[in-house]
C-alpha cells in the first residue's frame, strides 16, 4: 500500500463551526517537562497528531509511563531515569525531540541527545540551547553526532538568549525547563513570548515551580528543590486556528472558531484586516467571512507578537488570489518558502528574490497534482486545493499529519470536498 494523499475538489464556500485542537508546539515541551515531576501530570487537549506520537514514544524509552485515557487526556508518569539518551532515529524524525535535553539535565544530571540537523525549512542550529545548559553549569561534548551533557546540581544564572534571527522558542523551553530545579534565581533576557512558551511556564508553576516574566522578554526563574504533577489544559492552537481562517477567507465562507484565541492571533487577524477579512468575536467564538475582493499586503515574519512564521505559507495561499501585488519577507526561517514552486503548479504568481517572495495575484487557482514538503506548506496546498478550480491532489501529506489532528475530517465538516486517501506511488 502506498503513502495516503488528499484529494480536493475546490469550489464548495466552507460554512460552519470548528472547535480547534490543543496546540502541537505547547504540548511538546509540556510532555518533555514530565522528566521533571514526581507524580501523574494528566495533560487535556494534547492534540492526537504524529509528532506527538514520536515524542510520547521517546518519552517511553525515557522512563515515562505514557497513557492515553478514555476521557481523550494524556497521563505521564516518570518510573525509571536510567536511559538518558534520545537517539538519532527518533530525532531525526522531530526536531522537537531536544526539548528533553533540559528536563534531562536538570532531574537526571546528565543527557545524550542526538543533534538535529537541517530540515526543509532550512539550517536549524541549537547553539543557544546548548549556550543555556553551559551557563546553568553544564558540561557538553559533542560525540558522535550526539550532545553529551553532564551537570551536578545546575546553578541559576543570568543569560542572554538572542540570536541572529531574535528569540529561539525551544531554546527558551529548554532554558526554563533546567533552570526550574537550578540552585538559586535564573534570568533569560531575550527570552521567547510566543504564547507557547507562556503555556509551558505556567504548567511548570502549576507543578510548583516559580517562574516570572513569561510573555515577556525577561523571564525569571527562581530554583526549587522538585516539582509535583498536576493537570493542565493546553491552549487551543493558534496555528490551526490560522489556517481554518484562511479556509474561510480563500474560499469567500464563514467559520466560527469556537475556542480561537484572539490575543494569540494579532498580527496575523491584522494583516487579514488589511485584506479586507472580517474577524470578529461574539458568543459563539471567533467568526471569519471573507468579502469577494481580497486587498494586496505586505507581511514580514517575526517573533511572537509579530507575524508567525508558521502562517506564512497559509497567507501566501490566499494572498495568491489578492488584487494586485504582495510582499512578503521571512525573518525567522529565510529559506522557508518550498510552497512557492508547488502554489506556481497551480498558477499563482510567485518570484522569490532572497528571503522575500513578491506574490502577483491571479484571478483564479487550477488544480494539480503537488507535493507537501514540510507541515505548513502542505497546509498551504490544502487551502490552495480548497479554492482552486477542479481536482487537487496533495501528495505527502505525511508532513502534514505531524502538526495537523484531523485536518480532512474538520474540513468536511464545514462543507470541503476533500478526502484522504491511501496508495499513493509519489
Ligand atoms: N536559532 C538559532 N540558534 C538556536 C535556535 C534557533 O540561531 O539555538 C534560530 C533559528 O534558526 C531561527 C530562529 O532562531 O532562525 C528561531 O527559531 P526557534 O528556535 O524559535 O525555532 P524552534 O524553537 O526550533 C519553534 C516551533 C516551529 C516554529 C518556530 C518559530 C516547535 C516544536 N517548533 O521551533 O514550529 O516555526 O518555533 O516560531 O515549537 C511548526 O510547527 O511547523 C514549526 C516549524
Amino acid at each position: 500500500m502506498g503513502l495516503p494523499y488528499f484529494e480536493i475538489i475546490g469550489g464548495p464556500r466552507l460554512r460552519g463551526s470548528v472547535r480547534l485542537s490543543g496546540a502541537k508546539n505547547a504540548a511538546l515541551p509540556i510532555l518533555a517537562a514530565s522528566i521533571l515531576c514526581e507524580g501523574e501530570v494528566v495533560l487535556r487537549d494534547v492534540p492526537r497528531v504524529a509528532d506527538v506520537a514520536s515524542l510520547t514514544e521517546l518519552l517511553a524509552k525515557l522512563g515515562v509511563d505514557v497513557e492515553w485515557r478514555a476521557d481523550g487526556s494524556l497521563k505521564l508518569i516518570a518510573r525509571d531515569e536510567m536511559n538518558c539518551r534520545a537517539e538519532y532515529d527518533i530525532v531525526r524524525k522531530m526536531r522537537a525531540s531536544i526539548c528533553v535535553l533540559g528536563p534531562l539535565l536538570a532531574k537526571r544530571h546528565r543527557a545524550q541527545v542526538s543533534m538535529p540537523g537541517g530540515c526543509a525549512i532550512g539550517d536549524r542550529p541549537v547553539d543557544l540551547h546548548l549556550r543555556a545548559m553551559r551557563e546553568l553549569g553544564a558540561e557538553i561534548e559533542l560525540i558522535n553526532g550526539d550532545i553529551v551533557a553532564k551537570s551536578k546540581r545546575l546553578r541559576g544564572t543570568e543569560m542572554f538568549l538572542g540570536g541572529p534571527f531574535g528569540s529561539t522558542v525551544l531554546g527558551t523551553a529548554n532554558a526554563m525547563m533546567a533552570a526550574v530545579l537550578a540552585d538559586g534565581l535564573t534570568v533569560i533576557e531575550m527570552a521567547a513570548c510566543e504564547p507557547e512558551v507562556v503555556d509551558l511556564a505556567n504548567f511548570l508553576n502549576q507543578c510548583g515551580a516559580a517562574i516570572s516574566g513569561q510573555g515577556t522578554p525577561r523571564i525569571v526563574i527562581e530554583g526549587v528543590k522538585e516539582l509535583h504533577g498536576c493537570e493542565y489544559t493546553i491552549i487551543p492552537d493558534r496555528i490551526e486556528a490560522g489556517t481554518f481562517m484562511v479556509a474561510a477567507a480563500i474560499t469567500n465562507g464563514e467559520l466560527t472558531l469556537e475556542n480561537a484565541r484572539l490575543d494569540h492571533l494579532m498580527a496575523f487577524v491584522d494583516r487579514l484586516a488589511a485584506i479586507g477579512v472580517n474577524v470578529e468575536k461574539n458568543d459563539k467564538g471567533v467568526v471569519v467571512s471573507s468579502a469577494r475582493r481580497l486587498e494586496p499586503v505586505d507581511v514580514t515574519t517575526q517573533p511572537f507578537p509579530g507575524f508567525p512564521t508558521d502562517l506564512q505559507a497559509q497567507i501566501m495561499a490566499l494572498l495568491c488570489l489578492a488584487d494586485g501585488n504582495s510582499v512578503i519577507t521571512e525573518k525567522i526561517f529565510p529559506d522557508r518558502f518550498l510552497h512557492v514552486a508547488e502554489l506556481a503548479r497551480m498558477g499563482a504568481r510567485l518570484r522569490k528574490e532572497g528571503p522575500t517572495v513578491i506574490v502577483q495575484g491571479v484571478k483564479r487557482l487550477v488544480a494539480a497534482p503537488v507535493m507537501a514538503s514540510d507541515l505548513r506548506a502542505s497546509a498551504a496546498l490544502v487551502l490552495a486545493g480548497l479554492a482552486a478550480r477542479g481536482t487537487t491532489r496533495v501528495h505527502r501529506i505525511y508532513h502534514l499529519e505531524r502538526g495537523y489532528q484531523q485536518l480532512d475530517d474538520k474540513l468536511r465538516a464545514v462543507g470541503a470536498e476533500i478526502q484522504r486517501k491511501e496508495g499513493d506511488e509519489v
